[in-house]
């Protein structure tokens, strides 16, 4: 799958408010800074496309972005994000639950965990949910150029044991670099087997 066009398609702040052209989604998730905007332009080609920051916290609202006039990405608010309000941190909470369980056109959910840690609590946590509510997703270890190739295989394999104690089946995998541009050729067929 070739991209050859991407636009900002809106923003929203609830599923019955995102654009109205009905089209397929593949959204974008995870840990605040994790890269989910980075990658989101990386898949593109075009690094003005999503805001990104080196402060988490950047994206606060659904960002839709139509490609190939075909089908969506859409870019989503970080989760974990301590340094805000407990009450924007519970808004911003409300946002991503009600889009992922009321967005019918999310074909997927792509979710993003950083590949030089270990997977973090807040992450299993957020995939359970997602396993209770039987939301299709898929993992992208983000930023591999910061780590070498060994390393960077060695963690996906931690991480794979990690949730092999919760799950009988993995999901999907991917590792990604938005620096290198590595994972592009595999998220972009990946995402073109269902369109
Ligand atoms: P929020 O919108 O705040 O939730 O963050 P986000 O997940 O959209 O992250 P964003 O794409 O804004 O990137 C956060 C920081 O990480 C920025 O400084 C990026 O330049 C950096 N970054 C993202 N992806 C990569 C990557 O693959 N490699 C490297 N080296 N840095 C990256
Ligand atoms: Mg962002």
């Amino acid at each position: 799958m070739r991209i050859t066009e991407a636009k900002f398609a809106g923003s929203s702040v609830r599923a019955a408010s995102k654009p109205s052209r009905k089209l397929p989604e593949f959204a974008f998730i995870g840990r605040s800074n994790v890269g989910k905007s980075s990658l989101i332009n990386m898949l593109c080609g075009n690094s003005r496309l999503a805001k990104t920051s080196s402060t988490p916290g950047k994206t606060k609202l659904i960002n839709h972005f139509i490609i190939n006039d075909r089908w969506y990405l859409v870019d989503l608010p970080g989760y974990g994000f301590a340094k805000i309000s407990k009450k924007e941190r519970e808004e911003l909470r409300m946002m991503i639950n009600d889009y992922i369980q009321n967005s019918d056109e999310m074909v997927l959910l792509f979710v993003l965990v950083d590949s030089r840690h270990d997977i973090q609590k807040i992450d299993l946590e957020f995939i359970t949910g997602l396993g209770e509510n039987g939301i299709p997703f898929a993992i992208i270890f983000t930023k591999g150029d910061k780590l070498g190739p060994n390393a960077l295989k060695a963690q996906i394999e931690r991480d794979k044991a990690i949730l092999s104690e919760q799950w009988e089946e993995l999901p999907p995998m991917f590792a990604s670099s938005a620096e290198t541009g590595a994972g592009k050729e595999e998220i972009l067929d990946f995402i073109g087997q269902y369109i």
